[in-house]
């Protein structure tokens, strides 16, 4: 595991998209795993600054996200269909046809499962898989548990997480209870894993990832095992290194 500390939030965006940036041009029709939440705004910031300045050209470029919430359909501004629409794929020349999520309004939980699993291994894997942390060491949505989930799976999200997530919705009830994600397996699978940290409140979840025990109680700490992850943190994430 390669370890790259930033100063703070902006430097930790510019670096992380520095290794995205890298893979789009080394490959231009990489199948990059993508991840929502706080984290990787930013990171999407600089990557359609690049693209505007002509830096970057996503017209061969795939992604796949690693979750979606349960029951939220694409027009749901709390989706994740919605986000990734308005931090990156509104901003950059990426083609709708290339750009997948879990599909939050197919309740047939098998079905969608099974139709995303195979989609993933239709692209052939994943060649870059970013990453961020919940506080729990979640990654994707995979919570602690007493194994480790291996394919595209329907989660209950655990107490902390909801509230963890209700700083986006009016309030706690209106966080979904359940998601579609990616399982540590599918994850595991992707060639290049890049993991952004950001924050004092995620030291803790950080330290156990890289020292700790493998464990899935701590679902981020099977990293350790992966041959080709780097993370990305700032000071506050980075403190107890
Ligand atoms: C989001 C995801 C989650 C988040 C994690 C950290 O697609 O899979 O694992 O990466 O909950 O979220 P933030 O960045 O909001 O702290």
């Amino acid at each position: 595991m390669k370890i790259i500390i930033a100063e703070d939030y902006k430097e930790l965006s510019r670096k992380a998209a520095n290794i995205i940036s890298a893979q789009i041009i080394l490959k231009s029709d990489s199948v990059l795993g993508l991840a929502t939440g706080s984290t990787p705004i930013g990171i999407y910031d600089q990557l359609a600054e690049r693209y505007c300045t002509g830096e970057l050209d996503f017209s061969q470029v795939f992604t796949i996200n690693l979750d979606e919430y349960y029951g939220l359909s694409s027009e749901n501004t709390q989706s994740y269909h919605y986000y990734m629409n308005k931090y990156l794929f509104s901003k950059v020349n990426l083609s709708k046809e290339h750009c997948f999520l879990p599909d939050g309004v197919n309740l047939d939980s098998r079905a969608e499962c099974k139709r995303y699993q195979e989609l993933i291994d239709n692209l052939g894997g994943i060649d870059l898989q970013l990453l961020g942390l919940g506080h729990n060491g979640h990654i994707g949505f995979n919570e602690p548990a007493d194994f480790f989930e291996k394919k595209v799976h329907l989660v209950d999200l655990t107490e902390q997480t909801i509230q963890a997530n209700q700083r986006f919705f009016e309030s706690a009830e209106e966080v979904p209870r359940q998601a579609y994600t990616m399982g540590v397996g599918t994850i595991f699978q992707a060639k290049k894993i890049l993991l952004a940290v950001s924050g004092e409140e995620k030291a803790e979840a950080l330290y156990r990832v890289v020292q700790g025990k493998i464990s899935p109680q701590i679902p981020g700490s099977i990293l350790q095992l992966h041959p080709d992850v780097t993370v990305v943190a700032d000071r506050g994430a980075a403190k107890l290194f």
